[in-house]
């Protein structure tokens, strides 16, 4: 998607240079800084540290992983030692384990000469294939919004929680995909974006890349959906999802939850997109088994922005000696999802669909 009107997408190989580049998302929307990813470490700091993050980058990125480590050393026992390392940097995204193992089964029986150069080829694949499904994706859920447009012939106001936009993934993202779809195709539409505290995807990231694609949006703090729903000024949620279960359960960014409970209330559509990556086909029930990430209690007690000198600066917030705790991500039970759009189509968030995906 665009940045000052330039084509960027969020990692890339580099072919003159033999390098992985990847943007540093902690520094949006303040910098653009594009890096390098040279070593297993600074892979894993980056998805753990989340200069990558979005449940679809964060598997891009472990499979260029594979393909830095061999680089050093293909000897097979060493790149699964290194597979298990990349696989426990964030626990709640299946999207990591998915990609780890599509690289390592494809790699497991070759000759150690031939791992560096087909780990490569996998990897590129899987980010050609991420940005691929993204847009399918964005084609169909975009019908959904056309349909809103069509009945109200009014612009069409989406709710977004976190940030599952072209940022989350390697290009056109998973919910924002339909937004932008919808725009290019000269619907007109609005944008709700969810801060989405503590780490605040939605006010830097989300608002960043509606911007760059100027379309039109607002930023509401996390509380405020549940009034925008019961005053008639939402008709359509979207949110992505980090692991859905084989019932439809759908674990996403802390919140999500409690936004489908108030869209439910409200008779308001939920819905998540969904590349099938996303998807655990082992777990049967999310809300009982799917893992939550726990995070620094920092994230909650500090907030970081820019000074009265542009300088980006860390605050703390709470008091001294207060105990935060931090989960990361929430389940939003099966029943209170409308449907999953996923690159195969608009599906029912229930095992027998979600089977058919298989
Ligand atoms: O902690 P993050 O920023 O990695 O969480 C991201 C989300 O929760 C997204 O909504 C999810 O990964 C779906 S992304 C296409």
């Amino acid at each position: 998607m665009l940045v000052n009107d330039k084509h960027l997408t969020t990692i890339w190989y580099e072919k003159k240079t033999d390098k992985v580049k990847i943007i540093d998302q902690r520094l949006i929307p303040f910098e653009l800084k594009i890096i390098e990813l040279n070593t297993v470490d600074e892979v894993c700091f980056a998805i753990k540290e989340m200069q990558v993050r979005g449940a679809p980058l964060i598997g891009v990125t472990a499979a260029y992983g594979i393909y830095i480590a061999s680089k050093e050393n293909a000897n097979i026992d060493f790149l699964l030692k290194i597979s298990q390392r990349i696989n426990s940097t964030r626990p709640t995204a299946v999207n990591l384990s998915w990609a780890l193992s599509e690289v390592m089964n494809k790699i497991v029986d070759l000759k150690e000469d031939q791992i560096s150069e087909k780990t490569l080829e996998i990897a590129n694949q899987i980010r050609q294939d991420d940005i691929d499904n993204c847009k399918k994706i964005g084609e169909y859920g975009y019908e959904l919004i056309k349909n809103i447009y069509e009945m109200k012939n009014k612009p069409v106001n989406i709710l977004t929680h976190c940030n599952a936009g072209w940022l989350a993934a390697v290009d056109w993202g998973t919910a924002l995909a339909p937004v932008f779809i919808a725009h290019k195709k000269n619907i007109p539409i609005h944008v709700w974006v969810d801060e989405t505290r503590p780490r605040n995807q939605g006010f830097s990231l989300t608002s960043w890349e509606l911007l760059n694609e100027n379309i039109p949006n607002s930023l509401i703090v996390d509380n405020v959906g549940g009034h925008l729903m019961q005053h008639n000024k939402i008709d359509i949620c979207i949110t992505g999802t980090d692991r859905t279960a084989s019932n439809g359960d759908v674990c996403n960014k802390i919140g999500t939850y409690l936004k489908a409970l108030a869209a439910y209330d409200n008779n308001i559509p939920f819905y998540v997109s969904a590349p099938i990556s996303s998807i655990d086909f082992t777990i049967e029930n999310g809300v009982r088994d799917i893992p939550i990430e726990e995070r620094d209690s920092e994230e909650v007690s500090h907030i970081s922005g820019l000074d009265e000198n542009n300088d980006l600066k860390t605050i703390k917030i709470v008091p001294d000696g207060s105990s935060c705790t931090n989960f990361a991500f929430d389940v939003t039970p099966a029943k209170y999802i409308t449907k999953l759009i996923t690159e195969k189509g608009i599906v029912g968030a229930n095992y027998q669909s979600i089977s058919s995906l298989k």
